[in-house]
């Protein structure tokens, strides 16, 4: 069975708390139980998240040896996070990136990513749904 992290970034364990208009009332373990209730039988899922940026580096690149692909919401890391774009280019396993919220509908400084150039593409606007949107290009990937 395909291998994925699902990953992550700072403020993203606040979800359900953390703007509920922007981001939903949902948290991040209903995000991992609704992933989990829609592709255990077809994916083998890992959840990982945190608030540091040399976590998630150190984390990106054991996942190299662990998994098969990343999906990954870098928080406000997507926005300037050179070091986690770094890490990203340095693996040879893909990583679909994700947001939450439309990113390119809010203030001028989300609207850039200097992770997306180094990802497959960029998921964003579609609430918990573009986390499935990214399992699903795995899925089919893997045939
Ligand atoms: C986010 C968008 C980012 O701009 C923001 O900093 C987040 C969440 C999203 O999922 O919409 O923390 O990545």
């Amino acid at each position: 069975m395909t291998k994925l992290l699902i990953l992550n970034g700072p403020n993203l364990n606040r979800l359900g708390k953390r703007e509920p208009d922007i981001y939903g009332k949902s948290s991040l373990k209903d995000l991992e139980e609704e992933l989990r209730s829609n592709f255990a039988e077809q994916l083998e899922l890992s959840f990982k998240q945190s608030n540091w940026e040399g976590q998630l580096i150190d984390w990106i690149h054991e996942a190299e040896e662990k998994y098969e692909g990343i999906v990954f919401n870098p928080g406000a890391f997507t926005h300037y996070s050179y070091a986690l774009r770094d890490a990203i280019a340095s693996i040879s396993i893909p990583v679909v990136e994700v947001h939450i919220s439309n990113v390119h509908a809010r203030e001028m400084f989300r609207s850039e990513s200097v992770i997306a150039p180094v990802c497959v593409g960029q998921i964003s606007g579609f609430g918990f749904d573009g986390y499935k949107m990214g399992l699903t290009y795995f899925l089919k990937r893997s045939g």
